[in-house]
């Protein structure tokens, strides 16, 4: 990627650049593959890119903030029809960049095109809506929503197109302006669509950086001049980023951070079924998701039968590359990822947990082959810590009013899985659980689709919500007309 994005222009860059490697291997003889390359941009370039979109939003007066509806809508239909030519050669980068498997490569890319879709017809409404007059004590009140102003934007490495396009796409459509970074992976798949962004939008209304947090991005939040930061990543980023800003009241956050969601198998849960959504449920993409679950908490009276059958599971999914077929573990992309989840395995062993499956914690050059661990203890950094990666800690439990207790006191607050089958007994407790977190998926993973749901937190998960509906919200403020007369 030897350009990057700024006033309508697509500039070459001419200092130093960063290498982007791959950690998957078509070879044998295991080597990282050299992708590409991004640039290593500064401070003074960060800070010109930033002047663009302050300039484009042009403190509310920009064609883009007073922009007509329809036509915003037209610039974001010519950009989708721009991005889906893209599909194939985004598809590969995902596989190569992130080590997504092919169908979930497939499945992100086309998720993506029915978010954007989904949102305008969404955004559509909102101005059908915003038509309407309402009226009290003989003032007529004409509201609508207004876009917030310039918005920094961070994206994860694990949904590089999805997540970042819910930020991106309705932080766009609202009238806002953009500068946005990706992550330290899954950033070459931008590249294709680098011209798209510039010949869809005006100069200036969506602007792409490249570089180091500190050096590029916390700059820009120093300047004081954006109103939005929008970020999907872990808190500690998050915060950092709030802190640099010197007027921190002003500033709207659209996060969505760490999560730690427990699996909950009750005794009379259906075991074929809560072994299936739990072996989904925690190691899809290798845990590198925020949905993931991240420990199981499984009854005493059950525990024996659970624990040897998702072993059984656990060893028998297949790795391999992320186009080979029916392949669930694939490389990850993180090269120091295999031993930090060794730390894990080690310390939980320390404090007395056991390796349940036989295969647990293989490792090869960019993999760990996911280790299930029992019992897990609060002590343990397995329990304490996001994972984020394929380790899988088990906690037994016996009264469900203290693991009530324990899910009430996590610093995460995202969503549950709920496996049983007495409706009586499950209906308090999902009444109860829907207070701690924001899900609550009755024998089910958890996810964050389907988009047009709201997928938010509490505590240390999330700031703000996301989905098609709500997201266009989160990056908007309601405005009105008063007047007596209609
Ligand atoms: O990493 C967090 C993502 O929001 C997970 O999305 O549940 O669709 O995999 P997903």
């Amino acid at each position: 990627q030897k350009t990057y994005l700024s006033n309508g222009e697509l500039i070459e860059w001419k200092g130093k650049n960063d290498e982007v490697f791959s950690t998957i291997s078509s070879t044998e003889d295991y080597q990282l593959t050299l992708l590409g390359t991004i640039p290593h941009m500064d401070e003074a370039t960060a800070m010109e890119v930033l002047q663009s979109a302050c300039d484009a939003y042009s403190k509310g007066q920009g064609d883009w903030p007073t922009m007509k509806v329809a036509q915003r809508i037209a610039c974001m239909e010519d950009f989708v029809s721009k991005m889906k030519e893209q599909r194939e050669v985004v598809v590969k980068y995902l596989m190569w960049e992130i080590g997504k498997s092919l169908p979930d490569s497939q499945k992100e890319f086309d998720r993506t095109v029915e978010y954007i879709l989904d949102t305008i017809e969404d955004y559509k409404q909102l101005d059908r809506d915003s038509a309407k007059f309402h009226k009290k004590d003989g003032v007529y009140a004409h509201i609508r929503r207004g876009p917030l102003g310039v918005v920094l934007c961070l994206g994860p490495y694990n949904y590089p197109l999805n997540e970042t396009f819910a930020l991106l796409i309705p932080a766009l459509i609202m009238g806002n302006t953009v500068v946005f970074k990706p992550a330290k992976h899954g950033v070459l798949l931008l590249s294709p669509l680098l011209e798209a962004f510039r010949s869809s939008f005006p100069k200036g209304v969506v602007n792409v950086i490249y570089g180091r947090g500190r050096e590029v991005a916390a700059p820009i939040m120093q300047s004081g001049r954006v109103d939005v930061l929008a970020l999907i990543g872990n808190s500690k980023s998050a915060i950092a980023l709030q802190d640099q800003h010197p007027h921190k009241n002003r500033l709207r956050l659209v996060l969505g951070l760490e999560a730690k969601n427990p699996g909950i198998v009750l005794p009379d849960a259906d075991l074929d079924l809560a072994i299936d959504e739990c072996i989904s449920g925690t190691l899809s993409f290798n845990g590198q998701r925020c949905t993931a679950l991240k420990i199981l908490y499984v009854h005493e009276d059950i525990q024996e039968e659970f624990n040897r059958r998702f072993a059984e599971r656990v060893d028998a999914l297949k790795f391999g590359n992320p186009w080979d077929e029916k392949v669930m573990l694939t490389p990850l992309p993180e090269p120091d990822k295999p031993q930090y989840i060794q730390e894990l395995i080690d310390d939980a062993e320390k404090h007395g947990a056991k390796v349940l499956n036989k295969r647990g914690g293989e490792t090869t050059e960019n993999y760990i082959f996911p280790a299930v661990l029992y019992p897990v203890t609060e002590e343990m950094r397995v329990y304490q810590e996001e994972q984020f990666g394929p380790v899988i800690p088990v906690k037994p439990f016996r009264s469900i009013d203290d693991l009530l207790d324990e899910i009430a006191d996590s610093n995460y607050g995202q969503q549950v899985s709920l496996f049983g089958n007495d409706i009586k007994r499950l209906a308090p407790l999902i009444d109860t659980l829907v207070n701690l977190v924001c899900r609550v998926n009755l024998n089910s993973s958890c996810q964050r689709g389907p988009d047009v749901f709201p997928f938010t937190g509490r505590k240390d998960s999330a700031v703000g919500t996301l989905s098609v509906h709500d997201a266009l919200r989160s990056f908007s403020i309601r405005t009105f007309v008063a007047s007596k007369d209609k």
